[in-house]
């Protein structure tokens, strides 16, 4: 496995594979693996004949007040596991090396960033587009593999993609859960004992409203109140940022779950903002 922090020499590298007609998978990530970071990259490496991990805590995808200095972070570690899961190169730069002083082009998708995550971290998408947009332009993959944890993320790159013709085919990959039910992240390591104890209750209430579409209750506004009840019985701490029913693609909010529909919740435990979502089926 190689492992680069240079920009220019992971060009290179791809150049050089992509001569030799080998396909190539990315799997972009902000690093501190974990288990759902690990389904991306095994499936990513049935895709193509290479496959390339890049980790950087893009310090342009961070609000002001947001935790970019005290982002977990191991790299060692992380180098070990990408070997173990097949990783053909690292890719791990320096914000220097990724952002040049004078950067002044940025990726933006208005349309699909303003609601959900977006209304509560402006700014965020437009970094993390940006920061794609470098990635798909150095690798130049074939593919590229995301987690559907970050619907929105996924569904505004999807459209990056499509709308700039940047030819890299998008595959979006199911949420992976501890356990209990609470959606991977490498911020759950922020969570208190007694928090993450409890954190399992926002998959239990997306289960709720799922239960209740099945029962007939199609109505967005009553489910999305139903979410917000169960949320402030079983975590009487937690402060809702959002509870939102939305169309997967467009992330318009919908009246009434048709199919397919997005219920999408945000909610802050302590410092910590955790996300999850789940298509509802009707
Ligand atoms: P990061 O939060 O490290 O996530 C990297 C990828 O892992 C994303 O596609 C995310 O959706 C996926 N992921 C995270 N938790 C997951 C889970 N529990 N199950 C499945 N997939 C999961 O998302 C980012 O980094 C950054 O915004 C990035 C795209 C790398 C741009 O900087």
């Amino acid at each position: 496995m190689d492992h680069l922090a240079d920009p220019l020499l992971l060009r290179q590298h791809c150049q050089s594979w992509r001569a030799q007609g080998l396909t190539i998978a990315l799997v972009p990530t902000m690093g501190f693996l974990h288990a759902g970071h690990l389904s991306l990259l095994d499936h990513a490496r049935t895709l193509a004949d290479k496959l390339v991990l890049s980790i950087f805590v893009n310090p342009t995808q961070f609000g002001p007040n947001e935790d970019l200095e005290r982002y977990p972070r191991d790299l060692p570690r992380d180098l070990s596991l990408a070997e173990e899961h097949g990783v053909d190169l690292v890719f791990a730069p320096e914000p220097q090396a990724m952002y040049q002083p004078d950067h002044a082009t940025w990726v933006t998708v208005p349309e699909l960033a303003k609601g959900l995550c977006g209304a509560a971290r402006p700014g965020h998408f437009r970094g993390v587009c940006t920061v794609v947009a470098k990635l798909f332009g150095l690798v130049r993959p074939d593919w590229a593999v995301f987690g559907q944890k970050d619907w929105q993320q996924l569904a505004i790159i999807r459209r990056m993609v499509r709308d700039l013709e940047l030819g890299v085919t998008i595959v979006g990959r199911p949420i992976f859960r501890e356990p209990g039910g609470l959606a991977m992240s490498s911020r759950n390591v922020y969570l208190m004992p007694q928090e993450r104890a409890q954190a399992p209750a926002i998959r239990q209430g997306l289960e709720l409203v799922q239960a209740a579409v099945n029962g007939g209750e199609l109505d967005a506004a009553r489910l999305g109140l139903m979410f917000r009840a169960y949320l402030a019985e079983k975590l009487p701490e937690a402060r809702l940022d959002y509870v939102e029913l939305v169309h997967p693609e467009s992330l318009v909010p919908v009246a009434r779950v048709g199919a397919p529909t997005l219920l999408a919740v945000a909610v802050f435990m302590g410092r910590v903002r955790l996300i999850d979502n789940i298509l509802l089926e009707v």
